[in-house]
Parts: C-alpha cells; structure tokens; sequence
C-alpha cells in the first residue's frame, strides 16, 4: 500500500440511504488508524463546489452507526453536471489539502465522481448508498435491506385492514426504475400481484387474480414506481375503468428512505466503507466497490450505470407462482 495519501474526504450525494453514517464512521475510523485526517463535504457535490468542508474525527462519528439519514447531508447536484462547477470543487479540495475522496451514493453520484477523476488529478473510490439496489458491481446496496424491512412491516399492516374489509389495496413502492424493492416486499408478503419495471404487466392476469381471491377479495398489488403502465394511481384508473374493480392506493414514499440501519446495513455500510479507504491507499481510483458472492469487487465507474443490475429471475418465478 503507498502511504502518501495524507488527507481523505467523504461524501453522501443523491438520495440518502439508512447505513450511510455507518459508512461514514468506518471510513473516518479506517482512515485514522492509517494516520489519515478525514474530511466530510456537506451535500454531496453542491458543498465540494461552495467548499463546505469540515474536519471529521472520531467524535464526530461517534453514536451514528444505527441512525439513519446522512450526517454529511445529501443533494442531487445539476451544477455538478458543468465542468467549469467540477474545477471549482476541485480547487476547494486542493485548498484543504485533499488527495483522495470517498463517494457514497448511485449512479448518478458515480457519474459525477467519474468526471472529477477524468479531469482532474484526483482518486476516489465509490461505496454503493441507495435502496432501490439498482447498481451493477454489487449484489446489494447500502440501505436496501432496511428499506425493504420498512415497506414488508407496513404491507403487512395494509394487509391486515385490507382483510377485514375485503379490500383490494394498490401499494407503491420505489425504485425509480428497478423493481427490486417491490420484488422482495411483493414475494416476503404474500401479494397476489407485482409490477415491476423489467417485466411487462399483464392486467388481464392481476384482474384473473382479484378474482381467483373469490369471498374474502383482499388482495395486496404491490407496484415498483417505474412500472411501465405507470404509478398506483395510474393502475386503480385501469382497473377501475376497464374491470369496474374499486381499489385503495397506499405510497410508501419516503418512508422507505428512512429509519435504524439493519443489521445487515451497517455490516455491509462498515465493510464497504473501510474497504474503500484501502482501495485508496492501494492506488485504486475510479471505482465502485461492492459485493458480489460475499467478496469484495471492484468496478469502474462508467460500468455502474453501463451495465445493469439484473432482477432476480428465481423471484419472478417464486412471486408467479404463489400468487
Ligand atoms: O434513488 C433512490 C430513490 O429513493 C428512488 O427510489 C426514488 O425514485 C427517488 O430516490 C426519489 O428521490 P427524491 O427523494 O429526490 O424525490
């Protein structure tokens, strides 16, 4: 490992994912066990151009590890897109001395720390912070676990009033454009309907489902919210207006994005983060690391978004068949 890396700084950026603190602390922590000083940039790219950096220690990442939310802040910088913003970042972070970066967040911040590394002189090493798990070069996603943990707890509430009343309920879950979420929650909680983006949805088969549920008619249609026939609301309309079937839509939303880490978040979010300060130090730069089959794997930037995460074909398969 080359030891002439002296100053770190840390980013969260796009939406915000449970585990990023933890991510945040094991970089911090890592960092000073190497005798690096760290640094976070508050709101991800729109702080790197207005300099908003701050010294971060231990104290600082002290008690965060189960908390949700981003210490540092999160944006989804459109000036970041400008390379004249881009130079302006980047002479901040050579004002404050420093070498290497730590990106925490989707494609769209790995786009962002793509550019920086192209035309400037500086490393970083991608740690994959979003729930929708949509990212090539790591089986799971930092706050995913948590965000589906989230959606299945309040599913099985709507599943219960959806019983009593013999309802059936449309329920939106995230995903921009990836039905991971809505996959896993959709097979964990039983629905007897999933709509996802990477598959085409057939209403006249969810209508021969609400059907096959015959007397007790309670039936849970869980929808991803890049589905291509559009939102939940979207979906009641059609069946509405071409079945006559009345229905109650619930959006999750941003009830996804928050609340204590899992488990599983915070080991992956820790792992990740202190992985990625050793990347750093072993030269790596313009990647993400992540994990695929329980091993540390290393992707360049431009392949996070080039390549597509696969949805899992055992689920859709599982999901069919059960409904
Ligand atoms: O990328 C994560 C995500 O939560 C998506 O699932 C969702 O479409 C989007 O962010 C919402 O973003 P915002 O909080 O900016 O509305």
């Amino acid at each position: 490992m080359s030891n002439n890396i002296k100053k770190i700084g840390v980013y969260t950026s796009g939406g915000d994912a449970p585990g990023m603190n933890a991510n945040i602390r094991a970089v911090v922590r890592t960092a000073m066990n190497e005798g690096i000083e760290a640094y976070g940039i508050i709101s991800g790219y729109s702080g790197m151009i207005k300099g908003d950096i701050i010294r971060i220690g231990r104290k600082e990442t002290a008690n965060i590890i189960g908390r949700g939310g981003t210490i540092l802040k999160t944006s989804r910088s459109k000036e970041f897109h400008h390379s004249g913003a881009r130079a302006a970042a980047f002479q901040n972070l050579k004002d404050a001395g420093i070498q290497a970066l730590i990106a925490c967040g989707g494609d769209g911040t790995f786009r962002g720390a793509h550019a920086l590394c192209e035309e400037h002189d500086i490393q970083i090493v991608g740690t994959p912070g979003t729930i929708d798990n949509d990212l090539y070069g790591t089986d799971f996603t930092i706050g995913y676990d948590t965000a589906i943990n989230t959606a299945a707890e309040a599913i099985d509430r709507i599943r219960d009033t959806a019983g009593s009343h013999g309802r059936v309920f449309i329920i939106e879950v995230m995903g921009r454009h990836a039905g991971f979420i809505a996959m896993d929650v959709g097979v964990a909680c039983g629905a007897e309907f999933i709509a996802v983006p990477e598959t085409i949805t057939n209403v006249d088969i969810l209508y021969q489902r609400i059907l096959k549920q015959g007397e007790q008619k309670r039936t849970i249609i869980i929808v991803g919210e890049g589905d291509e026939l559009g939102n939940a609301n979207d979906l009641a309309g059609i069946l509405h207006d071409r079945f006559e079937i009345s229905s109650k839509v619930t959006i999750l939303g941003h009830i996804q994005r928050g609340g204590n880490p899992s488990v599983r978040d915070r080991v992956l979010a820790s792992r990740l983060g202190m992985e990625a300060v050793y990347a750093l130090l072993d030269g790596k730069t313009d990647c993400l690391i992540g994990e695929v089959n329980n091993e540390l794997c290393l992707t360049p930037f431009k392949e996070t978004w080039e390549k597509k995460s696969k949805l899992w074909d055992h689920l859709i398969k599982l999901s069919d068949i059960l409904a």
